[in-house]
């Protein structure tokens, strides 16, 4: 491949990469991709299993309601399972398990297709039919990629709600998706100790009325109560004769839903965003495939959790699709000590490590000496995911974790995205902080206010303008906020909430989100969810929240705290409050920093304008304020 000079600090690939690489020359397939699109996705599509093919690829009839596959039939748990057994992956790992406490699970393919019929016969049992809700609350055990598998077997839409979300968010998603049956373990293992998801459950649970029934997993074996008639234990359940007959895959159409996955947006409550069997199956499938560059004999370890999409996409879906050995671990990367993760990469040779900035932030800061005790000649390539990544963290990455061999894929996408959008493969030369460019066949701009292209080098709003198999389909229950929020900026084109740069050599340099998002360690927070969780404070009349730069977590939220007539500004009601929004949302959620204000800028419209309290925080100009009510 010819290759043009690159403008800046640029890490090529060495040799022995490319020649095993499964994509050699990632020009010649981006131009075949962008040439026939529809026949590069069909493809790929036609390397995994329809019951029945499709009769169009990409149906555009009713923009931006976009359908892939239209006319076909599948079922991805079909695909990440049935497929193999008649090969010889049915005697292949699938998927094996850490647990903090050093617990050990394995799973051959085989025997992953066993428990994930089991389970789905239960939730047969208990009336789950195609269409229906079912919520997932657990921490990272195996179970939980058995419940999503089984619900995927039966049409059923799982809703993974995060094992570190607390009671208001857990009640907010079992309301929104009129959950059936809830599955939940008694509790999970977080540094050493406990967290009672059971008891967190049963509070969220006295206030959803349509969950019928709640299957409990048990992990930490500690008191709980269990509602007679309502929780039943899945070992209990799951030794019971009917587990044991197999379950057919329902056959299904490619356009079915899959899954429901709560995320932050601009305003009010957490959305729904829905993705589907077929679209989504190919998309994960050939991203991850062509991007971590799959092999048969490689240990794939997204260390991700299955909570979120990261852990959807390329913990479960996508590695047992392509026929891959899966890991998960259950833990902290720093607990007991700061080389957890290098441990097991050495005890397991694990080939391929996907991560976070903010956790390799956070092992950094520990020093080489750590991950240096360690063999890790294993890894052949590393990846990063959820926020931009510092130059100075990916270069540490680089050459302390992969020995200054392994490139660095680092991939740009969302929820929304189901997959890879902007990333390199192994043959791309990488540039520290960049995502490279554009996945083969998609088209993305970064444009102004009136939605031009801008310049080389500078600053706009990132977006994609054509569909893509594992695009999301809906936010369930509210197709006009889907279509308001995502489709009407630029009529047309899909509007991603980032903003980006792109440099000469067409290379993209995410900056961040452009909304009232808030990136804390790499998770996803809206600025509605943390100030309506201090209102709901008897004390707090007002509140607004901010993400200010943190060395580790990238950001970190401050709260300004407007207090009811009489209620003084304590360090104790400020440690109160951090509290408060802990429980009410989550940990990861507890404000760094709580200040209390007399007023809050505002628009004349009543809107607070958070951008002025970033700036005066940072001590910065505060841009126009044109807009500001005093
Ligand atoms: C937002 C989406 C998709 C998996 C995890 C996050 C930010 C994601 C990168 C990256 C810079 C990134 C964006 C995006 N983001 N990956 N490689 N470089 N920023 O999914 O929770 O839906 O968040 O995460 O701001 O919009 P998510």
């Amino acid at each position: 491949m010819a290759q043009k000079k690159l403008s800046g600090e640029v890490f090529l690939p060495s040799k022995a990469v490319v020649e095993k690489a499964n994509v050699k020359d990632w020009d010649e397939m981006s131009k075949r991709a962008q040439e026939d699109y529809e026949g590069f996705w069909a493809a790929e599509a036609e390397k995994l299993h329809w019951f029945k093919k499709w009769d169009k690829v990409l149906d555009e009839s009713n923009k931006p309601f976009y359908k892939w596959f239209t006319g076909a039939t599948t079922n991805i748990s079909y695909n990440c399972l049935d497929v193999h057994l008649s090969t010889w992956r049915r005697n292949k790992l699938a998927l094996f398990w850490e647990g903090e406490n050093g617990d050990f699970q394995s799973y051959s393919y085989y025997l992953l297709h066993k428990q994930v019929c089991k389970f789905a016969n239960i939730l047969k049992s208990m009336g789950v039919v195609k269409g229906d809700r079912v919520t997932i609350y657990m921490g990272r055990v195996p179970e939980l990629v058995f419940a999503m598998l089984a619900c995927a077997r039966l049409g059923a839409i799982h809703s993974v709600v995060f094992g570190g979300f607390s009671v208001e968010a857990l009640h907010e998603r079992l309301e929104d998706s009129k959950s059936k049956v809830l599955i939940v373990s008694d509790g999970s293992y977080v540094r050493g100790k406990i967290v009672n998801l059971k008891k967190i459950a049963d509070e969220a649970l006295m206030r959803a009325a349509t969950v019928e029934h709640v299957v409990v997993v048990r992990r930490t074996g500690h008191e709980i109560n269990m509602e007679a008639g309502r929780d039943y234990w899945y070992h209990e359940l799951s030794s019971l004769p009917m587990g044991n007959q197999g379950c057919e895959a329902e056959v299904l159409d490619a356009e079915t839903p899959l899954f429901l996955l709560y995320t932050s947006g601009t305003t009010g409550k957490p959305k729904a965003i829905l993705h589907t069997h077929g679209g989504y199956m190919v998309g994960t499938y050939t991203s991850l495939k062509y991007v971590f560059d799959i092999h048969e004999e490689d240990r794939f370890w997204c260390a991700a959790d299955p909570g979120w999409i990261t852990g959807h996409s390329y913990i479960v879906y996508g590695p047992l699709l392509t026929g891959v050995t899966s890991f998960m671990y259950e833990g902290a990367p720093t607990h007991p000590y700061p080389n957890r993760w290098w441990q097991l990469i050495e005890k397991y040779g694990i080939n391929i490590l996907y991560t976070a900035p903010t956790a390799i932030r956070g092992l950094m800061k520990y020093g080489d000496a750590w991950p240096q005790r360690h063999d890790l000649s294993s890894l052949r390539l590393l990846g990063t995911v959820g926020e931009p990544i510092n130059p100075e963290a990916w270069k540490w990455y680089h050459r302390v974790i992969g020995r200054g061999e392994c490139p660095i894929m680092d991939t740009w996408w969302q929820t929304e995205t189901g997959m890879f959008m902007i990333t390199p493969m192994p043959c791309v030369p990488l540039k520290p902080g960049s995502g490279t460019r554009p996945f083969p066949g998609l088209i993305m701009d970064i444009v102004n206010e009136d939605g031009e292209s801008v310049k080389p080098n500078e600053e706009g709003f990132l977006i994609i303008k054509r569909p893509w198999p594992s695009m999301m389909r809906t936010i369930y229950n509210d197709p006009d906020r889907y279509v308001n929020q995502y489709w009407s900026r630029y009529p047309g084109y899909y509007l991603t909430g980032d903003s980006a740069r792109r440099d000469e050599d067409g290379y993209y340099w995410i900056i961040g989100r452009v909304d009232d998002v808030i990136k804390v360690s790499g998770y996803r927070l809206g600025t509605a969810e943390i100030e309506s969780a201090l209102v709901s404070h008897t004390s707090v009349a007002e509140a607004a929240a901010i993400g200010l730069p943190h060395d580790v977590k990238g950001n970190a939220i401050h709260c300004f705290v407007i207090l009811k007539e009489g209620v003084e500004g304590t360090a104790q009601l400020a440690e109160e409050l951090r509290q408060h929004v802990g429980h009410e949302v989550g940990p990861i959620a507890r404000p760094e920093q709580i200040e209390f204000v007399s007023s809050l800028p505002k628009t004349r419209s009543g809107k607070i304008m958070r951008r002025v309290l970033k700036a005066k925080a940072l001590g910065i100009d505060p841009g126009n304020l044109s807009t500001l009510e005093e």
